[in-house]
Formats: structure tokens, C-alpha cells, sequence
């Protein structure tokens, strides 16, 4: 996407110690960033907090991530926000979650709108609660022609789940007679997957220090460079991201090869 050089820098105006935006070369911004948001609870709990407080207290870091995203120029941003085995919390943080991304989503569409930003979903979002899921395809339906940033929010999404939807649709059309089993190769498997016609993420980054992907993009993240931040969700900001980026850019990616590229 376009970078708006100036709202750029009015957006990164007064850097911290250790980072600005001269930090970071704005021909190399990775096309496509994933972030597992993680942290919420441990944020709340350190402040005597309950951890759904830590849960609204994201949302504004989501915000900020997305208005990044934009100033920086990506194409891409996709996060996790909830996953196929979150269902195990407590009925009432699940509650409370369900309920907090249909009242995000209604209050951060004039965003879209105003950015032009084309929202998608990964995971099964007809299995959530009614509320949610009728302002999800609300969402989809209001920003289906904006023609900027993509945003993907993976909700309820499991990516073994995935995988395991998309080798029944393949089998289902084997078996009617539409596919051929030779005719299945890696991209044939990419078109099934949620993130269908996206690039894979060049970076993923994940907040709270955890060392895991929990289930999120195994088959997308296959050559992704990961970075892994202490920070907790709530508090990852502007400058988080773009230290994220920095490292991003010192990184040799090789894709199994000898030289860089
Ligand atoms: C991430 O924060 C948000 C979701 C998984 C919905 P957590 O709720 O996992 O926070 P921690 O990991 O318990 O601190
Ligand atoms: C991963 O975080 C899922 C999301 C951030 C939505 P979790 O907090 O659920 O992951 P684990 O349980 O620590 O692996
Ligand atoms: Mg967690």
C-alpha cells in the first residue's frame, strides 16, 4: 500500500530514546504482519485488576495496531484474537470476550471507513454467539469495497481446524468427480485455507514472551520471521511495532537457500 509520508511522520512525531522512524527503511515494510495478542489477564492481575479489564484495555492497543498498520503501509494485518480452544475459559471472560468484539467492531467501523480498510475473518464465525456473529458479517458486508489495508481478525479460529476443513473440501470434490488428487499441490491447499488469496506474513509478532504459536497459521507461518516482545498486549504500542519492524529488517531470511533472497 501507498505510504502518506507526511501522516507518517506527524504519527511518529516525538520518539522515544531508542527508536524512530529513521530506524526503520520504508521500502522494506513486511507486506503482511500477524500479532498474537497475548498478555490481557497478566496485565489486569499485575494491576489488582480483573482480567476482563485487561481484555478492554486491548482493544486500544488493537486500535493503535491498526492505524499503524496503516500509516506504515501494509497490506496486510491480521491478529488473534480468540482461539478454537479459548472456549475452555471461564463461561463469563468468554462472555465478556464475544460481547466485546461485537461492540468493538460496531465502534471502530467509521475507522474503517475512514481509512478504507476492508475487514475479513479468519475461523468459524458462524459458530459464535448470534450478537457477534451478525455484527461480524455486518462488518464484512460495510467494508466488501474498501480497497485499502486488509485487516483479519481470527476469531474462533484453530489452524488444525483449518487444515482439517480444507482436506474435507478436498475430498468432498474428489469424491464427486471435480478434482483430481494429482491436481493438489500447496496452492491448491492455500486456496482452502482462510487466508485464501493473502501472502503469507512475513512477521509474526507475539506479545507477553510466550514461545509458542498456540495453534495460530501453522501452514502460513511455514518461513515467517518471528518476534517475540516481554511486552504485554495492553501496553504494545506505536513503538513497539516499529521495533518490531526494526528487527524485521536486520533479519537473513535464506528460505532454505545459501544467500539472502
Ligand atoms: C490474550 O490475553 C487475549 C485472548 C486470548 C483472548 P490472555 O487472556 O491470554 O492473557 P494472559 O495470557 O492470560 O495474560
Ligand atoms: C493464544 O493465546 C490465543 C490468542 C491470543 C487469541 P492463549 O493465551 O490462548 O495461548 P496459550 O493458552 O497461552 O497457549
Ligand atoms: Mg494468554
Amino acid at each position: 500500500m501507498d505510504i502518506d509520508e507526511k501522516k507518517l511522520g506527524e504519527y511518529y512525531a516525538n520518539p522515544p530514546e531508542d527508536i524512530s522512524l529513521a530506524d526503520v527503511d520504508l521500502e522494506r515494510i513486511p507486506h503482511h504482519v500477524s500479532i498474537i495478542m497475548d498478555g490481557n489477564g497478566r496485565w489486569a492481575q499485575a494491576r489488582g485488576l480483573d482480567r476482563s479489564e485487561g481484555h478492554v484495555a486491548g482493544v486500544d492497543s488493537l486500535r493503535e495496531a491498526v492505524t499503524t498498520s496503516v500509516r506504515l503501509g501494509l497490506d496486510v494485518l491480521s491478529v488473534y484474537a480468540f482461539s478454537t480452544e479459548n472456549w475452555r475459559r471461564p463461561q463469563h471472560e468468554v462472555d465478556l470476550l464475544m460481547h466485546l468484539f461485537a461492540t468493538t467492531l460496531l465502534n471502530e467501523l467509521p475507522l474503517f471507513h475512514q481509512e478504507n480498510v476492508q475487514l475479513r475473518f479468519f475461523g468459524d464465525i458462524d459458530a459464535l454467539p448470534k450478537e457477534t456473529a451478525d455484527v461480524f458479517r455486518e462488518g464484512l458486508a460495510q467494508t466488501a469495497d474498501h480497497t485499502g489495508m486488509t485487516f483479519a481478525l481470527a476469531v474462533n479460529y484453530g489452524s488444525r481446524a483449518e487444515i482439517a476443513r480444507a482436506a474435507r473440501e478436498l475430498a468432498s470434490e474428489v469424491a464427486a468427480g471435480t478434482l483430481r488428487p494429482e491436481d493438489i499441490d500447496e496452492s491448491v491447499i492455500s486456496s482452502r485455507l482462510y487466508t485464501a488469496g493473502l501472502p503469507d506474513p512475513e512477521l509474526l509478532i507475539r506479545t507477553s514472551g510466550e514461545m509458542r504459536l498456540s495453534n495460530y497459521l501453522l501452514w502460513q507461518l511455514a518461513y515467517t520471521e518471528f518476534y517475540v516482545t516481554p511486552t504485554l498486549w495492553p501496553d504494545f504500542s506505536r513503538w513497539d511495532f516499529l521495533r518490531a519492524v526494526k528487527a524485521f529488517q536486520g533479519r537473513h531470511r535464506r528460505f532454505g537457500g545459501v544467500t539472502e533472497r
